[in-house]
């Protein structure tokens, strides 16, 4: 007879043999050590998830950047501006201290946020001058096409609203639904003040570069008025502070200098609108 031996306490039982509660016991451990290959296993299949996810992440990201390169094959005068749009954008949600997921999703959308151009005619994308109002309205169907094109697949972030609402503005002044304040998702109204600064900082068809100090100063100006001003306060930080620059690649710094006004090609700007982030053949806030 075997009397209060601690480990067995819970199958001790007064009229059990010494063998008995040694099976007992064995079967306890082998019951133990099951468990515990099937913890092993499961952490297992876990990370094999985790790896699958993040390559079915990767494949959707490079699938994304493929899409952002046909939207910039119909409009050449734009080359690289989504995925630098993308990247400040980027930059801001994590100087706001957004989750991963949001950081990521935006970026995504950022890519590719233009891409309901692709089935705007190319005339009125590089048109080099003042937009008709038929043209403009054209042009202003982009966000909505994007949508359509993307709202049956399954992002693993907002992408199509995103996409949908980049012209929106934090005063209701925006398109396609006039949505303001935090109607307008929070990743959407970063993307929007990173469009802009992009678009004004870079040569358009409509307009030559305006230098980033005045892309700063339009949005300054416009805080909380047509962006959100948190979002504008993140991005004057990351400019004045911490050093942000817009990665210009080769072919791209070299199609800006063979644009700019006084390189030779004042020719392209002799129509233009006036350079002005009021314009309203640009929108309110100078980009299209
Ligand atoms: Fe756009």
């Amino acid at each position: 007879m075997v009397k209060s031996l601690p480990i067995l306490g819970c199958i001790e039982d007064e009229g059990k043999t010494k063998d008995q509660l040694m099976n007992e016991l064995a079967r306890l451990r082998q019951r133990i050590a099951e468990l515990e290959a099937s913890e092993t296993e499961r952490k297992r299949a876990e990370e094999e998830l985790q790896h699958t996810l993040e390559s079915l992440r990767r494949a959707m990201g490079a699938a994304i950047q493929a899409m952002a390169l046909t939207v910039e094959t119909r409009d050449p005068y734009t080359p690289g501006h989504q995925r630098r749009a993308a990247n400040l954008a980027r930059a801001i949600g994590k100087e706001m201290s957004l989750s991963k997921e949001q950081i990521e999703g935006i970026h995504m959308a950022g890519a590719i946020h233009d891409i309901g151009k692709i089935l705007l005619p190319g005339e009125v994308l590089n048109k080099p001058g003042r937009l008709t109002e038929m043209e403009m309205s054209l042009i202003k169907t982009h966000p909505q096409v994007g949508y359509e094109m993307f709202k049956t697949i399954e992002f693993p972030w907002p992408v199509p609203q995103i996409m949908l609402q980049h012209h929106e503005r934090v005063d209701g002044s925006g398109y396609p639904s006039g949505l303001s304040g935090e109607e307008i998702l929070l990743e959407t109204r970063i993307l929007a003040v990173a469009d802009v600064v992009e678009a004004m900082s870079s040569h358009r068809p409509y307009q030559p570069a305006l230098g980033i100090d005045k892309a700063l100063e339009a949005i300054s100006r416009n805080r909380g008025v047509l962006y959100d001003r948190n979002v504008v306060d993140a991005c004057l930080r990351l400019f004045t502070e911490k050093g942000f620059k817009f990665g210009y690649r080769d072919e791209e710094s070299k199609f800006t200098k063979e644009r700019v006004p006084g390189s030779g090609s004042q020719a392209l700007f002799k129509s233009l609108a006036p350079v002005s982030d009021t314009s309203e053949t640009m929108g309110v806030d100078g980009q299209l």
